[in-house]
């Protein structure tokens, strides 16, 4: 079958491991505990990564011996290496440390690798090895970093491979898969057959699409329409918190593209709603929900109008959303949230529609592959991502028109520098943030007391770990000069310097 299985539990960097898989041509999959213990019943997968988790082992009293007692080949990474040491009978010990950032490792017994930097992220950890088992890492702090029982074909890693700041995590991980056997048969015409063998027959069917002209919902759309041409319609919300590019590039797909854009202007009821909120997550919620709520009675409107009714809700979701909703032990649960980025969640339950999903197994640079091969504008799928709640968590705390303005008009600047630098397509994604907080500066003769935008311009591949892009300078100083002249109330410019992790992407 020449499958890995990655069972999830529940941390920020699974999508990683099989993201990696897969670029090296093996056929992986995520799967929950419990999905990954109900299909070991009758299928057999040639490896199986364990993940690592943000519980403690001693805390989970479930039965893993469904996976220990399979003769399957198994990595344990972080939580994973864990629950292998205490299922053989090694010891976990609690951290009262940990260990976060950073670490040299170096090789033990005849491990063939030469010592290396890896990212941890622990704070329990095995402080014995079970019985057969032998230390192939240690940390430059001496904690036991890696172990490996040689017959029957278990490793398990104390740091995370499948970070990018982990030197050689990619061969280490590779290294692990063919100890295991699994030969490398994926290729990326398997994902372009799945994709569009998802589609089921629409052709009578109405199907409404959450369109937000970012790429995922565009190429969501376009790949329906090329099957089923008569049966899709976009609804795009302005909730105002949108910025210029933005505006400009509905205009240009209502023009240029194929698709039918249905355009609907709700920004005084956003910022009536989000008056006085100055809480992140108070304020995602808020517009989601009213998003929700503007969707909802729109569509209705346009059901009553047309005499139809509407039978399938077309989302772009990406492998990454679709994992980070998932918990380790629950089909529907939710593991840690560090923002809860679903912006239209809940919508297909209110509005009694079923669910499409074909872009659900593919991460970004894969749909717009797809987007390429249904001759979409190469300037349309190589957009940054926007995040649906917008501007409204690039201004920090509470939301007024005059901050709204002040980011809107500071991106615009940022975005044509890019632009005229050609740097917009050397960089993952782009922003500007309003930052609460007011500075002395000199404007003219006087002195001035305002406020300060941050320059945020990262490389990433996937949006899942991230690091501050090197720009040019001149470039910075560019942005950094117009936009302390042309942004009335912005007498100061930063820019900054944090990678993912620790730091996200977005501010808020
Ligand atoms: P963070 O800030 O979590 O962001 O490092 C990772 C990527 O996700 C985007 N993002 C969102 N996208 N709805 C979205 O559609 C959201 O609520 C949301 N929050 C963050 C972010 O722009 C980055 O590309």
């Amino acid at each position: 079958m020449n499958e890995i299985w990655i069972v999830d539990f529940g941390s920020q960097y699974t999508q990683l491991i099989t993201r990696i898989y897969r670029e090296l041509n093996f056929k992986s999959l995520i799967l929950t505990v419990e999905d990954a213990v109900e299909r070991l019943k009758n299928q057999k997968p040639n490896f199986i990564v364990l993940s690592g988790g943000p519980q403690s082992v001693f805390e989970d009293k479930f039965d893993y011996s469904v996976f220990f007692n399979t003769h399957i080949p198994i990595l344990g990474i972080c939580y994973g290496m864990q629950l292998i040491s205490q299922y053989f009978g090694g010891k976990v010990e609690k951290g009262v440390q940990g260990e976060y950032g950073k670490s040299l490792v170096i090789p033990k017994n005849d491990f063939p690798f030469n010592q290396f930097t890896a990212w941890m992220s622990h704070s329990d950890h095995v402080s014995e090895v079970p019985k057969d088992f032998q230390v192939i890492l240690e940390s430059e702090n001496g904690l036991i970093a890696g172990i490996h029982h040689p017959e029957k074909k278990i490793w398990g890693v104390q740091f995370h491979p499948e970070v990018i700041h982990t030197e050689k995590g990619t061969e280490l991980l590779h290294y692990f898969a063919k100890q295991a056997n699994v030969a490398e048969t994926w290729q990326e015409d398997d994902m372009l057959g799945e994709c569009l063998n998802s589609l089921i027959d629409l052709s009578n069917e109405k199907v409404l699409c959450a369109f937000s002209g970012g790429v995922d919902s565009l190429v969501a759309a376009s790949l329906v329409h090329k099957k089923f041409p008569q049966s899709i319609y976009c609804f795009f919300v302005d909730h105002g918190l949108l910025r210029p590019q933005d505006y400009n590039h509905i205009e240009i797909l209502q023009n240029e593209s194929d698709l039918n854009i249905e355009v609907i202007n709700a920004k005084d009821l956003f910022l009536d709603k989000l008056q006085g909120v100055s809480d992140p997550e108070k304020k995602r919620k808020i517009i989601g929900n009213t998003f929700i709520e503007v969707f909802d009675e729109k569509v209705k409107e346009y059901e009553k109008t047309h005499g139809f009714k509407f039978s399938y809700l077309l989302q772009g979701t990406l492998y990454p959303d679709v994992i980070e909703s998932t918990s380790p032990h629950k089909k529907d649960g939710k593991s840690v949230t560090i923002k809860s980025h679903h912006n239209v969640g809940g919508l297909p339950e209110k509005m009694d529609l079923k669910l499409l999903e074909p872009l659900r197994f593919l991460f970004k640079d894969e749909v717009r592959k797809i987007g390429a091969l249904l001759d979409l504008k190469k300037t349309w799928l190589n957009r940054h991502p926007f995040p649906g709640p917008g501007l409204g968590i690039r201004i920090l705390g509470e939301i007024d028109n005059t901050k709204i303005n002040q980011v809107q008009l500071s991106d615009q600047i940022m975005y044509e520098e890019l632009i005229n630098y050609n740097y917009y397509n050397k960089c993952w994604q782009s922003l500007t943030v309003h930052l609460p907080i007011k500075t002395v500066g000199v404007k003219g003769d006087g002195r001035a007391y305002e406020e300060v935008i941050c320059v945020r311009i990262i490389e990433s591949r996937d949006g899942m770990t991230a690091t501050w892009s090197h720009i040019p300078y001149e470039l910075l100083d560019k942005i950094s000069s117009r936009i302390t002249n042309e942004v009335p109330g912005i007498t100061r410019v930063v820019y900054d310097v944090t990678s993912k992790p620790p730091g996200t992407i977005e501010w808020e």
